[in-house]
């Protein structure tokens, strides 16, 4: 007997009556039509299964900290640093284990079942580091957290920055972070990158680093990246996050820029929400979008994932852990309004990102983990148009959270009773 059958499915990539067989926590059969005993069945009635959210660029360390002291006046990255600068002596571990546990039941309520976390590691008392480690132990039965020893700082620039950065992976953080844009030069940036690169390859751990995070259309630290990565065989364990220096460099660099990240093998994360925010403060009118060239680089084989960065912190004032959401805004400012365009961005939170994470036995494959999602919403453009509802998510074959399905009573005479925002499409 199953543990579960899902019956009457459709899947990301258009099959439909699809029917998913779970035991042990893992997928079994994925075929048309399946029925057989199981302790649970569920009828998907025709709406979309998808394996969970991923994201793959968070700072769980800030979240929900938002007017903690204050509010970012001018929206920028510069001031959010600042702020954090200003909020850091006040952390507590309690506090911050609190807001963070609470930002991963929002997580989990919207199916976003794996999150890669940065962690600011220039506090010489590591309190944020041993905070989320704390956190990572907690949440494990239900969420994969991976870490990012991030020094927020400057690893150069703030005193003691290598030595804390190193103490924070001594105590099992996964991933080695950077933050080249913020050194003092352009060469002391580079020189970040080098280090922190030869650090990950003799720690064997992969590298997810802070790139030209701005509007400097001469900031060069994913080229840097991506060098280093070919040089220290680090291909696949490499990725630049944010990179928006990029929409503003020039297209003949850009052109020589995008095969070396493709043939380095480094990934790239944008983080729409943030940086159509952040970016572009310092120009009047007209004011760039400041999100990396996603399209371009998706064409290139880059593999190119989007992430939340924030919620409700002292970058960003909105967010709700939908990555939905997230998609919804990158196909706009990237312009990926075609339907391939559209899967694309659902691939950017769900795929990529998990492939960003290393995530084994992610997808809807015999073999994987029985870790998805139902959603309200027949096909990955559907979801992200109305940031479907969660109505089933399932981790390991175990139901984590259940959301009623959206709809509206009509009190019009002569139509129908009630609407989901659904296409009327067979
Ligand atoms: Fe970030």
């Amino acid at each position: 007997m199953l543990d579960l059958l899902v019956q009457n499915a459709t899947l990301p990539d258009g099959r439909s009556g699809m029917s998913i067989a779970v035991q042990g926590g893992r997928i079994i059969e994925v075929t048309a039509g399946l029925d057989a005993p199981a302790a649970e069945k569920l009828d998907a009635q025709g709406l979309l299964v998808a394996p969970h959210f991923v994201d793959p660029h968070f700072h769980m360390d800030a979240t929900l900290s938002y007017g903690l002291p204050r509010v970012n006046q001018s929206g920028t990255l510069l001031e959010g640093i600042a702020l954090w600068g200003e909020l850091k002596p006040l952390l507590t571990a309690e506090a911050l284990i609190e807001r963070a546990l609470a930002y991963c039941d929002w997580a989990v309520a919207k199916g976003l079942l794996a999150i890669r976390s940065h962690v600011d590691t220039s506090d010489p008392s590591l309190l944020a580091v041993d905070a989320l480690l704390e956190v990572k132990r907690r949440v494990a039965p239900y969420l994969d957290l991976q870490l990012v020893a991030f020094p927020q700082d400057g690893v150069l620039r703030s005193p003691g920055g290598v030595d804390n950065l190193k103490r924070a992976l001594d105590l099992g953080l996964d991933v080695v972070g950077g933050i080249p844009h913020f050194e003092r030069t352009m060469a002391d940036g580079a020189a970040s990158v080098k280090l922190l690169c030869e650090l990950a390859a003799e720690r064997g751990l992969p590298v997810d680093m802070h790139c030209d995070e701005s509007d400097d259309p001469l900031s060069r630290h994913i080229e840097t990246l991506a060098f280093e990565a070919q040089r220290l065989g680090l291909h696949g364990r490499v990725t630049g996050s944010h990179c928006t220096s990029m929409h503003s460099m020039d297209n003949y660099y850009v052109s020589k820029l995008l095969p070396l990240i493709a043939e380095a093998g480094v990934s790239v994360i944008a983080n729409p929400l943030i940086n159509i925010t952040l970016q572009g403060r310092h120009d009047s009118y007209p004011k760039r979008r400041g999100m990396t060239r996603v399209p371009e680089l998706m064409a290139q084989g880059v593999n190119v994932a989007f992430g939340h960065d924030c919620v409700m912190d002292p970058w960003y004032g909105m967010g709700s852990g939908d990555m939905l959401e997230v998609a919804h805004m990158g196909l706009h400012v990237a312009q990926m309004t075609s339907q391939r365009g559209i899967r694309q961005c659902f691939d950017a939170v769900t795929v990529n990102a998990a492939k960003v994470f290393g995530l084994d036995g992610y997808g809807l494959e015999t073999g994987c983990d029985a870790s998805f999602v139902l959603l309200q919403a027949r096909d990955p453009v559907e979801a992200i148009r109305l940031r479907a509802t969660r109505l089933k998510v399932y981790r390991k074959g175990r139901l984590l959270a259940e959301t009623p399905a959206a709809t509206a009573a009509l009190h019009l005479a002569d139509r129908p009773a009630a609407t989901a925002w659904m296409h009327p499409k067979n």
